[in-house]
């Protein structure tokens, strides 16, 4: 068991930084320093974004399952760090195809949001995570009680649009999107089947 000191000061701060490494390969790539971005460097950058948001955003689901089935109850300290994480490579995404894809032009910008779909789901997906960190702090949560859990819960619903967004937009191949949604019908379903667990064993008892 690592104590709370250590965890603190050791186990948060390594994790805290790979957290940080791809955002950091995609910033040395950009200057050809340990690889490139490939012929097309800002649909590059747009993608990895994206896809770090998906993989952030199930990783951070996956904690509270594994705590449970491990019994490792701090893992529940790092749900926090990597939801953030999750929404930092989310808003990455978000803003490189603002600024750097659609160069801030506003008229394409609303265009795009109110007429591909793939888009508006995205747009959904990312408001519900503004929400979620803008309220990640412990004396908001308090402050909002059963508020706050409602909104929290939403994270599945985020999951669920993220991941249709990606698949929609796939032009060949949707092996990877597939997968993604397997691995999030996999961690709904650990949720849904912890739901309603309590009330079968009320009922075996009845
Ligand atoms: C939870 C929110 C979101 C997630 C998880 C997400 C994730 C992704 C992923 C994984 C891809 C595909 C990457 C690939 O092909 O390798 C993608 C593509 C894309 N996303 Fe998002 N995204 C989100 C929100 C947004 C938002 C808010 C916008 C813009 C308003 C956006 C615009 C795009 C665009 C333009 C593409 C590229 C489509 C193309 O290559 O033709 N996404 N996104």
């Amino acid at each position: 068991m690592i104590t709370q000191r250590q965890l603190r000061f050791v186990v948060k701060p390594v994790v805290f930084l790979a957290c940080l490494l791809p955002a950091a390969l995609i910033v040395t790539d950009t200057f050809e320093l340990t690889g490139s971005l490939g012929a097309n460097p800002i649909e590059e950058i747009l993608d990895r974004f994206g896809i770090l948001g998906i993989q952030f955003m199930l990783i951070a689901l996956a904690v509270t399952p594994l705590r449970q089935i491990t019994g490792w109850t701090q893992l529940a300290q790092f749900r926090r760090m990597l939801g953030l994480f999750a929404f930092f490579y989310v808003f990455m995404h978000f803003l490189t195809w603002l600024v750097l894809d659609r160069g801030l032009f506003w008229p394409d910008i609303v265009e795009d949001i109110v007429k591909r779909p793939f888009i508006t789901i995205g747009m959904i997906a990312l408001v519900l995570l503004i929400a979620m960190a803008a309220t990640s702090f412990k004396r908001l949560r308090q402050k909002m009680g059963r508020r706050w859990q409602k909104l929290h819960n939403s994270v599945y619903a985020v999951g669920v649009l993220g991941v249709w967004h990606y698949w929609w937009q796939v032009k060949a191949d949707a092996l990877e999107p597939a997968i993604y949604a397997a691995i999030l019908s996999l961690l709904l379903g650990c949720r849904l089947f912890k739901r309603r667990k309590p009330r079968a064993t009320v009922l075996a008892t009845q």
